[in-house]
């Protein structure tokens, strides 16, 4: 794909987020670090402090599932610095998916605070696919919540967890 494609191959990324649960929006974003980097690590997020719906082993063997397609893509789980699992991991590159403006405030904010502390990370945007544009784990969960339909949201596997979360108990 020519000389640049080239030197971007040797780049490790990273790809950080809470995936709780990943979306399908969370996959073309994968699908597309996977296509400019050479190596992606997917790290989800293990905050104990943030209510989530799913484990880390849970959104872990997800996310596995959801990009077993990607040969060049791994999925791990940090707690603590993104930069340091970054440092540790050997990436040079954050990669974050850009939706609406509405993100920009918290993602320039996230960027700045990393490339002081990052030593010399750098930190991409990739616009997700538009019909993906609206979407976010906790939409996906308010809607499974109260029993809607979250086809084309996310995986199929994905959806059927929701549903056993959600499902009432007899
Ligand atoms: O999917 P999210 O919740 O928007 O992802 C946020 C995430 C995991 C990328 C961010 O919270 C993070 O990197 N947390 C680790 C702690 C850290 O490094 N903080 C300093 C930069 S804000």
């Amino acid at each position: 794909m020519g000389l640049a494609m080239g030197v971007i191959d040797v780049v490790t990324a990273v790809y950080p987020g809470s995936f709780d649960p990943v979306t399908n929006g969370h996959v073309d974003i994968a699908e597309r670090a996977s296509k400019v980097f050479g190596r992606v690590v997917v790290a989800v997020l293990n905050n104990p402090a943030k209510d989530a719906l799913f484990t880390v082993d849970e959104r872990t063997e997800m996310l596995a599932t959801a990009l077993g397609h990607l040969p060049n893509v791994e999925i791990a789980h940090f707690s603590g610095l993104l930069v340091d699992f970054a440092r540790q991991h050997g990436a040079q590159v954050i990669v974050r998916g850009l939706r609406a403006l509405s993100d920009f405030e918290y993602e320039f904010q996230m960027a700045s605070v990393n490339r002081k502390i990052g030593g010399g990370i750098e930190t991409v945007f990739m616009m997700t696919a538009n019909e993906y544009a609206f979407l976010s784990s906790s939409m996906v969960k308010e809607v499974a919540r109260f029993g809607g339909c979250v086809r084309g949201f996310v995986p199929d596997h994905v959806a059927r967890r929701l549903a056993e979360k959600f499902r009432p108990a007899r």
